[in-house]
């Protein structure tokens, strides 16, 4: 039986900063238990302790989501403790921007092994799990850039345009007992252009990141897909900013 409503079992990759951290404050606000995931613990714990405080009801563990291990365990951990995972958010992602001609090479890899990679050692790791249960929800975090491609961000719109296309897929491969949702931001305030090393690709984003709507909005779309009752697919929001020309 899927518990469309009332309180899940959700696991969130990427949750030590951005929208992956408003997401778990807001899931946790709304009752669901979140199980948090990334490299800088220190921040999730911090996250962990301010919901707890807050009466909500949270854990954190290590995770690199380019480590298909580390992920299996991330996922296994949790269905063994609480007999079930509801909910996987493929949060995690980078976008060091550069021009192709910069041949950032190394970049180009981390995005794929992130972004990409990440996603799918996430549903290798929680598919099994939820077959097994028949039910459960993947939600995937793409993009805006899943839909269009800018200067200096071939490499990663490429990386969420594959997000896109394993989450449709997905969908239609395992609907019946599984939800599949791909959440598509605009620009949104968060640390990822933080990621940018190379001077053009900063330059290129100082511009069209200058409007930008809170991370807390990408986290209500996200609740919003999970609340829906079990019968109902979310399969895909785009959320930008009103004054966003993109
Ligand atoms: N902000 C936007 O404008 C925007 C727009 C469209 C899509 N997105 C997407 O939204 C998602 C979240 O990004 P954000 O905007 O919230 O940026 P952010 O603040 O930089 O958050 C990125 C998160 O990914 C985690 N991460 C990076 N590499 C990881 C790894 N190898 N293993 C595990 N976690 C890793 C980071 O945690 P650690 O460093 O602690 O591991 C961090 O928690 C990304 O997929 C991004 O592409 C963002």
């Amino acid at each position: 039986m899927t518990p469309s409503t009332g309180h899940k079992v959700v696991l969130i990759t990427g949750a030590s900063s951005g929208i992956g951290e408003a997401t778990a404050k807001l899931l946790a606000e709304r009752g669901h238990h979140v199980v948090l995931g990334a490299r800088r613990t220190e921040r999730l714990k911090g996250l962990t302790e301010n919901i707890q405080t807050a009466g909500g009801s949270a854990e954190y563990h290590p995770l690199d989501v380019t480590d298909a291990e580390q992920m299996r365990v991330f996922v296994d951990a949790a269905r063994s403790r609480h007999g079930r995972v509801d909910v996987l958010v493929n949060n995690a992602g980078v976008m060091p921007l550069s021009k192709l001609e910069a041949l950032r090479l190394d970049e180009w890899n981390r995005m794929i092994d992130v972004n990409v990679r990440g996603v799918l050692h996430g549903i290798a790791a929680a598919l099994p799990v939820m077959q097994a249960q028949h039910h459960g929800q993947f939600v995937n975090v793409a993009s805006i850039g899943a839909h269009q491609v800018s200067p200096t961000a071939a490499v990663y719109c490429a990386t969420k345009y594959a997000v896109w296309a394993i989450s449709e897929g997905l969908r239609q491969e395992v609907g019946g007992d599984i939800r599949v949702t791909t959440i598509c931001p605009g620009v949104t305030e968060s640390e990822l252009a933080e990621s940018i090393s190379d001077p053009v690709g900063r330059e290129e984003m100082r511009t069209y990141r200058s409007v930008a709507i809170p991370a807390s909005s990408i986290g209500a779309a996200i609740a919003f897909a999970i609340d829906q009752p079990a019968e109902v697919d979310v399969s895909e929001i785009i959320v930008r900013p009103t004054a966003s020309h993109a």
